[in-house]
């Protein structure tokens, strides 16, 4: 079994950036990296890196994306956890040979060399779960 190795992430979807990133560094002091734009899936993603692992504040930025449907029918609050893998084919392989549902059936490869996938929540127990192998 391909060995997970830690927890990349965990995104919280808001529909205030500015607001959430008040709480997050007013209340908890931690320090803002970077706010990235994703225009093909209409996000604007804060990054706030907590240890090992990074805290993502996610505000989706049009009404019609999956995000923003999303959070107009569950409201604001967690939406994701991301751990990274050694192997992600391997691991995708691996799990739907025991029957979890997968969301991508192969990995995305993104520009900057991360592989990600994502495993439906049916086959977690209500948790939206997100692979990533890091280059
Ligand atoms: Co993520």
């Amino acid at each position: 079994m391909t060995a997970l190795k830690r927890l990349d992430h965990v995104a919280v979807l808001v529909p205030d950036l500015e607001e959430a990133l008040a709480f997050w560094q007013d209340q908890f002091g931690l320090l803002l990296d970077h706010v990235e734009t994703v225009s093909s899936m209409a996000v604007k993603i804060a990054f706030l890196p907590l240890g090992e692992s990074e805290i993502e504040l996610v505000q989706p930025l049009s009404e019609d994306s999956g995000l923003a449907k999303f959070l107009a029918k569950r409201g604001p609050g967690l939406h994701h956890i991301c751990i990274e893998v050694e192997d992600i084919a391997a691991k995708l392989a691996d799990l739907r040979s025991r029957g979890v549902r997968l969301i991508d059936e192969d990995p995305m490869l993104m520009d900057d060399g991360r592989q990600l996938a994502f495993i439906h929540p049916q086959s977690t127990g209500g948790v939206l779960l997100e692979l990533y192998e890091l280059p």
